[in-house]
């Protein structure tokens, strides 16, 4: 590798700074010897740059110093190329690898993915906070810190509590799935927009496993240094067969299957007849199978859709339990449900006592076909705020239409978002208590830090 020269091109990209475009570290921080040390301090892959992996080659995702972050791309270069002048819009470097310490480990597997301790989540949490608590910033310093692919909007099931039941759900957006050259798009413009997390939701619309090519998604995003998944399944087709072409080296997998213990009561709620002992049969299978260790299932109660009396659902919650082995792979929680912005009767008594709705400080969803949405809630495409496919993530967070969104919310005025017209959110008290902010928290930083 000594010798071996490389061409650090800096693309021009919104920095997450205060909105300012910028070329490269020096224009947005204070110009010092350490900039420069600073990019290349990342970590690069170790070995043969031939022999990267191919989706790595050309990606690099910079930091400088501070919370700015640029964007990069390592291409392999003639010594001759490198000392030609750069394009005029375009910042280069040239960089001998062979002044660079390699690293070895999980973290050279993608130049820029970081395993964050406690302190650093807590430190994360504290700027959200900040940013969308005190601030009310519309311009967000930092990339989005939950981020959520739709894998497809097709569905096995049509349960009344999901605008997916609705006749006309895909008048607006036509039944597809994603493929992995799109992941594989999406995935790029994630990390080149500085987000080093390891955790990826896979949810929106839609049931995952509907998408046959959903485990071969799993493994562009393991390229990608996401190994550690998150998504909500209705159990259907969770069979061994499916859950074995997951891949499992080194991938953590957290999934939530909606069940109940009233066998005619999920069938007709979830509009799926002879779907329950299925459901049931998969969980139990999957759960005693030693090979899937690397899975953890939290299985959801739905009682509380039909059900109020709260001794009545604390006794479904414990039969629900007695279905199941005992195992530390297995958690129990209850469903509250939501309005899905207003295509649903609220379970909210009143409409008051608004609060400022979290979510455009620190989410991003992308539907299967690129679309951003508003959130978990805009089922459909209420509210599209940019396109993956078409646009660099930054350009989406802090562009316009986000923007509007934060100043929207923020300034009482959800009726201006259509997503958010008519949501239930920004009056659901519970979601706002400290109660409900110290368990988001507590749980967020024990599952980042598996
Ligand atoms: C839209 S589904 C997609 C994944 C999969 N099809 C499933 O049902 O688990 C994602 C999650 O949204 C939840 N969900 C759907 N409608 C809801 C509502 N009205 N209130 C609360 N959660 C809801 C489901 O329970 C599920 O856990
Ligand atoms: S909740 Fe899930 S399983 Fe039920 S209709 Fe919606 S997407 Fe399908
Ligand atoms: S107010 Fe409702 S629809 Fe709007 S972002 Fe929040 S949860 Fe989503």
């Amino acid at each position: 590798m000594t010798g071996a020269y490389f061409m650090l091109t800096i693309q021009q990209v919104p920095c997450a700074f205060e909105g300012r475009v910028v070329m490269g570290p020096k224009a947005c921080c204070p110009p010092s010897e350490s900039n420069e040390a600073a990019s290349l301090a990342e970590p690069l892959p170790s070995g043969n740059p031939d022999e990267w992996n191919p989706s790595l080659q050309n990606r690099a995702v910079l930091s400088c110093p501070g919370l700015h972050t640029v964007v990069g791309k390592w291409t392999k270069t003639s010594p001759r190329f490198a000392r030609a002048r750069p394009k005029s819009g375009v910042e280069t470097k040239r960089v001998d690898l062979s002044k660079i310490e390699s690293k070895s480990g999980a973290k050279a597997l993608m130049p820029g993915v970081a395993k964050s301790g406690p302190f650093s989540k807590l430190m994360a949490g504290g700027r959200i906070f900040w940013h969308w608590a005190v601030r009310r910033s519309e311009v967000l310093p930092y990339p989005p810190v939950e981020i959520s692919i739709e894998p497809t909007n097709r569905c096995n099931f049509a349960c009344q509590f999901c605008p997916q039941s609705s006749p006309s759900h895909f008048d607006q957006i036509p039944a597809s799935a994603i493929q992995p050259d799109g992941v594989e798009v999406l995935l790029g413009k994630i990390r080149n927009s500085g987000v080093k997390s390891d955790l990826l939701h896979w949810t929106l619309d839609g049931e995952p496993f509907m998408n046959k090519r959903f485990h071969e998604n799993l493994a562009v995003a393991r390229d990608f240094g996401f190994s550690k998944h998150h998504f909500a399944t209705n159990g259907m087709l969770l069979t061994l067969d499916r859950l074995s072409r997951l891949p499992s080296e080194g991938m953590s997998y957290v999934k939530t299957p909606d069940f109940c213990s009233d066998e005619a009561y999920f069938e007709q709620v979830r509009g799926t007849p002879g779907s329950w002992k299925t459901v049931r049969d998969n969980l139990i299978a999957a759960i005693e199978d030693p090979s899937l260790a690397h899975i953890q299932f939290k299985i959801t109660d739905i009682s509380s859709y039909r059900f109020n009396d709260p001794q009545d659902l604390d006794r479904r919650f414990d039969e629900l339990q007695s279905i199941f082995p005992k195992s530390d792979r297995v958690s129990f929680h209850r469903r509250v449900f939501h309005n899905a912005s207003g295509k649903l009767d609220s379970r909210l008594s009143s409409k008051e006592g608004y609060r400022v709705c979290p979510y455009p400080w620190y989410t991003f969803f992308i539907a299967h076909n690129g679309d951003v949405v508003a959130c978990c809630r805009d089922l459909e495409h209420q509210s599209v705020l940019g396109n993956l496919f078409e646009q660099e993530l930054m350009e989406i967070w802090n562009g316009e239409k986000y923007q509007a969104m934060r100043r929207d919310l923020a300034g009482k005025r959800p009726e201006c978002q259509s997503a958010c017209d008519g949501c239930d959110m920004p009056y659901d008290a519970a979601k706002f208590s400290l109660r409900n902010f110290v368990k988001t928290a507590l749980h967020r930083m024990l599952i980042l830090s598996r």
